[in-house]
């Protein structure tokens, strides 16, 4: 019922000769991987020029940011529109990156929630824990309130057609990824807090995993009932390393 979702997140990385590669052999491969839907998220001055080389509509394209204002003043900023009139269908917002290097807070975060489904793209808000709340027992609790601020502001319908990336910042970018058994716990808890009793958005919310994902362990969390797919850093820029994790969705 639910499709795995597995997203290339090349944060600051990437040319224009590894983007033709890249669609070339996606393009090459991707009747083979039927099991799942396939994103790359290069940064936004690549995507007008993917969108143009992309020939198979099974591989989408995701902006890794958009600001919360439509247009006007806000120098640097790019509009849901813009990201959209460029080719992207996903646009991946509240990545710990962006909360700590950019100040980013919840609030912040609902608003592109909020005009990201106003502009038909669809979130991927990423949440997760620190290594200190990990420890402390409070994944539970920071998760809740990264989500909650969406359903504050989107209403109790918000997850319907998004995307939630688990993401542990202790495993972001470490090696260090969580088990397989531990991400699970937390999907289901996810799952269950974001449909509140709705089983249309429970079964329909697709919720990746993100942390150190890479070839050898994806088939683990993917035999996992609620992770739905990955969010992958790392081993995203090597494309034959992206095709295997792609290769291992369920
Ligand atoms: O957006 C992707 C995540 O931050 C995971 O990055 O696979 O390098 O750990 P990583």
């Amino acid at each position: 019922m639910r499709r795995s979702l597995i997203m290339g997140n090349w944060k600051l990385n990437g040319s224009l000769s590894m983007l033709a590669e890249f669609i070339t052999s996606l393009s090459d491969q991707i009747d083979a991987l039927k099991m799942c839907d396939i994103a790359i998220a290069p940064p936004a001055v690549y995507l007008h020029e993917a969108k143009k080389q992309l020939k198979n509509d099974r591989i989408s394209l995701a902006a890794q940011n958009v600001d919360f204002n439509t247009g006007g003043a806000f120098t640097g900023e790019l509009s849901p529109q813009m990201l959209k009139e460029v080719g992207a269908k996903y646009v991946i917002i509240g990545h710990s990156e962006r909360r700590s290097y950019h100040q980013e807070t919840n609030e912040g975060i609902a608003k592109k929630f909020a005009l990201l489904k106003e502009t038909g793209l669809i979130p991927v808000l990423c949440i997760g824990e620190s290594e200190t709340e990990n420890a402390q027992g409070l994944t539970q609790t920071i998760c809740a309130k990264q989500l909650d601020a969406i359903l504050a502001k989107c209403g109790p319908d918000a997850f319907k057609n998004s995307v939630i990336a688990y993401e542990p910042i202790w495993a972001i970018g470490t090696g260090k990824a969580a088990t397989a058994s531990e991400a699970q716990k937390v999907h289901a808890f996810i799952r269950q807090h974001v449909s509140k009793g709705k089983d249309e958005i429970a079964k329909t919310v697709i919720i990746q995993y993100g942390g150190s994902v890479n070839a050898s362990n994806a088939d683990e969390f993917f035999a996992e009932k609620d992770i739905d797919g990955a969010l992958v850093g790392g081993a995203s820029l090597k494309v034959n390393d992206f095709l295997k994790i792609a290769q291992s969705a369920v």
